[in-house]
């Protein structure tokens, strides 16, 4: 099985009311735990690299390591580049075989997304890659902003007809009130589960993504901190709005900062346990370990993905 898009993925996703998880990748580890999560629960999965994550590990060596995972695997595995913000880095990861690109226009005016959008479009569907793309913007915690410039970060449904018509995009990230990060609300989690349907209403059956969706796994953070880190407020977004979000149009759910806190857990914990380790193996082992449980507990328990392969 060679890598896939997500056009397959998402049509069952719709229909059968789950969702894919696209989980981000930076080193071997991360892609090990995620994929053995993903064979052990039978489920597609979409691997996903920033362009942070591309200057950190080359871009090459995140896409071996990513077609070793399809082979060992036998899984439907996608590779997406995340939040791609230029024509040019969205070309790069398509020339580099990646399956699926996100243009991320969102900060600029409604005329220049749908134009930076047009472009990558045209150039992907040439070579049969995906695009994802997104309206509205993700607010930030530390964005102290009042409510008529929290209304204007929303998705406006009214655009988003004519945002897909003209752009012949695959599928759209909306906002809706999550942000990225481990510190995503103030108060009580609030999700505008209302623009989401009406996005839902006006779309039929076309694949919605929601990024910033990390649930900040209590128990992640608790591990944290009782092994010498730091984090006052962190809180994510609850699993069950997230299973709500998967049984309606939301078809891709983006997680990486669960990921990072696993991973960081298990090294604090391990190091905290075993003073005189210095064999990096010694704690990226259980921090590998930590991402896979991680992982099958998304696919189980929040996306509905498993068995789905
Ligand atoms: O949406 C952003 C992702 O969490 C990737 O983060 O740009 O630090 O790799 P990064
Ligand atoms: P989190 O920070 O909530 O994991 O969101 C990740 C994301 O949206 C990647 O694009
Ligand atoms: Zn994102």
């Amino acid at each position: 099985m060679a890598l896939v898009t997500t056009k397959e993925m998402f049509a069952k996703a719709y229909d059968g009311g789950y969702a894919i998880g696209a989980f981000n990748v930076n080193n071997m580890e991360m892609i090990q735990g995620i994929v053995e999560a993903g064979k052990e629960e039978h489920a597609p999965l979409i691997l996903q690299v920033s362009s942070g994550a591309r200057k950190y590990a080359n871009p090459r060596y995140l896409k071996k390591l990513v077609e070793a995972a399809v082979e060992d695997s036998g899984l439907p595995i996608a590779l997406h580049l995340d939040h791609g913000d230029t024509f040019e880095l969205c070309k790069s990861a398509i020339d580099d075989g990646f399956t699926s690109v996100m243009i991320d226009a969102s900060h600029h005016s409604f005329e220049e997304n749908i134009k930076l959008t047009s472009q990558v479009v045209k150039y992907a569907h040439d070579k049969g890659v995906v695009v994802e793309a997104e309206l509205g913007r993700l607010a930030g915690i530390e964005d102290d902003v009042n409510v008529s410039a929290e209304n204007a970060m929303y998705t406006d449904p009214d655009q988003v007809e004519e945002f897909v018509s003209k752009t012949g995009v695959d599928s759209l990230a909306i906002a809706i009130g999550t942000s990225h990060g481990a510190f995503k609300f103030k108060g009580d989690p609030k999700l505008r589960f209302d623009i989401l349907e009406e996005v839902a209403r006006r779309l039929p059956k076309f694949p919605i993504v929601l990024h910033g969706a990390s649930s900040v796994i209590p128990e992640y953070v608790d591990i944290i901190q009782k092994n010498g880190g730091s984090m006052p407020g962190a809180q994510g977004v609850p699993e069950e709005m997230l299973r709500k979000a998967a049984t309606l149009a939301v078809c891709k759910i983006n997680i990486d900062s669960d990921l990072r806190l696993a991973f960081t857990a298990a090294i604090r914990k391990h190091m905290n346990e075993n003073p005189s380790h210095f064999d990096p193996r010694q704690y990226l082992a259980p921090a590998r370990e930590l991402i896979k449980q991680a992982v099958k507990h998304k696919l189980v328990n929040v996306l509905g993905c498993n068995g789905k392969a």
